[in-house]
């Protein structure tokens, strides 16, 4: 599968909702929080999977602003899970040259996922490879908000005029500021929406939803995603035959 993959044409950008946890547990007659346990391996593996074909950024939605009103259980059990892989995943991250970083609201997690998210990303910071982007508590409409304020202050500052406000500023001003968008989104689990994920960013993205769940989630299925992509036409609004001539 891998052989057939076009290497000048690998998306830069590789974004995932990471979901059907909670199912695959249930699935085994598991606890859900055996489901969010056993997706560990599956970002080990999309993570390895991106560094080796060249793919810059990788961004995964780990934990949605919605996502704080699961069960106060879950949630803990979610956040504890996050520090110890953390920890735990340093050493990987190193040997694959890959740099961390997050993006959402940081400032509401739990002060030893803070403190872990920072070391790491410290760690992790002069490597020079794919640069994976965690999204924890985050949501699409909290980072547009987040982007309006902060024009808008600037505007009242003076600092910039309304008719600035292109899309290139606007873009600079997201959490994602200066990465490119997504050219491919990966959504496990067979559900077919975006919940409120990356919603300036995936204006174009191809979306790619395979029935398999999270925690099941290996090589092959980015591989194949991957393939899908590239058998895609990219036409931007345009017609196809603008795009071969
Ligand atoms: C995705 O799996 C992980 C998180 C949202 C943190 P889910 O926990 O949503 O699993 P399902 O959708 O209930 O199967
Ligand atoms: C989206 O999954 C959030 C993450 C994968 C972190 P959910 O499972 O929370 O999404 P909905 O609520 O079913 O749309
Ligand atoms: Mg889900």
């Amino acid at each position: 599968m891998k052989e057939l993959i076009e290497p000048s044409n690998v998306p830069q950008h590789i974004a995932v909702i990471m979901d059907g946890n909670g199912r695959w547990a249930k699935q085994q007659g598991a606890a859900r929080v055996f489901g969010h346990r056993s997706a560990i391996k599956a970002v080990r593996e999309v993570t390895e999977g991106c560094a080796e074909l060249g793919v810059k950024f990788l961004t995964l939605y780990a934990f949605s602003t919605e996502n704080w009103n699961r069960p106060k259980f879950e949630v803990d059990a979610l956040m504890t899970l996050l520090v110890h892989t953390i920890k735990g995943e340093i050493k990987t991250l190193m040997d694959n040259n890959v740099r961390l970083a997050t993006i959402g609201q940081t400032d509401s997690l739990p002060a030893d996922c803070r403190r872990e998210l920072a070391d790491a990303i410290k760690a992790t910071q002069q490597n020079t490879g794919l640069t994976l982007i965690l999204a924890l508590s985050y949501s699409g409409r909290w980072e547009i908000l987040e982007a309006a304020r902060q024009l808008a202050a600037a505007v009242r500052d003076g600092q910039i005029q309304p008719e600035q406000i292109n899309e290139a500023l606007f873009s600079q001003h997201l959490a994602t500021g200066g990465i490119p968008d997504p050219e491919l989104m990966i959504r496990t689990s067979g559900e077919m929406r975006i919940s409120n994920f990356m919603l300036w960013q995936l204006a174009y993205s191809e979306l790619y939803m395979p029935e398999v769940l999270w925690p099941d989630f290996r090589k092959k299925h980015l591989h194949e995603a991957i393939l899908s992509y590239q058998q895609r036409e990219r036409r931007f609004g345009k017609t196809s035959e603008q795009l071969t001539s």
